[in-house]
């Protein structure tokens, strides 16, 4: 049998789903039962009837799921994919924030740790983030730890946004001479771009959106060429979704480390023997899970 099949026959019979983010590996997501944006996942992960989710994604994403579906074994495959962004803030930092802004209600992006999640009002991704913003009740928010994407909501909101210093490591790489010099190669093509990215590169670009804003922007548009500015796995995930379209890679190096760390077989690996579970103690699951499903009622 090859290592395909005897994952999917594994899968099937420890009644586990295997979930993908959109940036992992190709033969991953090919794999996958789901794939999709951070928002996605989440909601996938809150409503599934599977004993296990093998999540394949990053240590934060495991780590939401197993709060959003405590009686579920919730499987990394490599437990060493971080997110480089979501240890940049911790709940310490946080208590300074609202010390400093009593008034302000406390946004948190889901890149983040469950200890943090648990001292925030609402949690948000970056396809709801202007949605969660509009309707939480404060006119004042703090907005942590990204601050490329509090900036980005920032523009289309008069509530007063108070950043913390996050970035994610990936997108900031990615810079506005980057962007000039890829448009200057393909002048007649559409720029998207993630809102992790840079301001002077949202400014740039077409668009901003999440990574399923942009599945969901290829399959119905009727634009001929893409540049896409986000992680380049992304790109397998637009072919499939739309062939007709040429999608450019904004950069030759658009590539998350931590995302790239599970293979097929770290994944049959972690079926198999049951690695690596995901699990907060019960008192800081409880909490974290009041404002992630906060976010899940807001974001309809
Ligand atoms: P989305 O897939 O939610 O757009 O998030 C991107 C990301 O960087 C996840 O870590
Ligand atoms: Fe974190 Fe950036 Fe990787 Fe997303 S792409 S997991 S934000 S480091």
């Amino acid at each position: 049998m090859n290592i395909f099949d005897e994952i999917k026959d594994l899968a099937k019979q420890k009644n586990a789903v295997i979930m993908a983010h959109n940036y992992q590996n190709p033969e991953i997501q090919d794999i996958a039962d789901y794939t999709g944006d951070s928002l996605e996942l989440a909601r996938i992960a809150s409503q599934t009837k599977a004993s296990i989710i093998v999540f394949c994604g990053v240590h934060f994403m495991a780590e939401s799921a197993s709060i959003l579906s405590p009686d579920k074994k919730v499987l990394l495959p490599d437990l060493s994919a971080g997110c480089p962004m979501a240890d940049m803030i911790d709940a310490e930092k946080v208590r300074v924030l609202k010390r400093k802004h009593p008034g302000a209600r406390v946004v948190t992006y889901i890149n983040s740790t469950a200890e943090v999640k648990t001292v925030s009002n609402v949690i948000c991704t970056s396809s709801n983030a202007r949605k969660i913003v509009d309707r939480i009740d404060s006119n004042e928010i703090i907005f942590v730890p990204d601050k490329n994407l509090g900036s980005y909501v920032q523009r289309f909101t008069s509530k007063k946004i108070i950043l913390s210093d996050g970035f994610c490591p990936t997108h900031e790489k990615f810079t506005v001479e980057m962007l000039r010099e890829v448009k200057a190669s393909h002048p007649d093509a559409y720029v998207i771009v993630h809102p992790e990215c840079r301001p002077e590169v949202i400014e740039l670009a077409d668009a901003a959106l999440s990574t399923g804003e942009m599945v969901k922007f290829a399959a119905s548009t009727d634009k001929k060429r893409i540049i896409v500015g986000t992680e380049s796995a992304l790109i397998h995930k637009l072919k499939k979704v739309n062939g007709n379209i040429e999608f450019i890679p904004a950069g030759d190096s658009f590539i998350c480390p931590n995302m790239k760390k599970i293979d097929l077989s770290k994944l049959l690996q972690s079926l198999r023997e049951e690695l690596y579970e995901v699990k907060v103690d019960d008192e800081t699951a409880a909490l974290a899970k009041i404002p992630l499903d906060r976010m899940l009622e807001l974001s309809y």
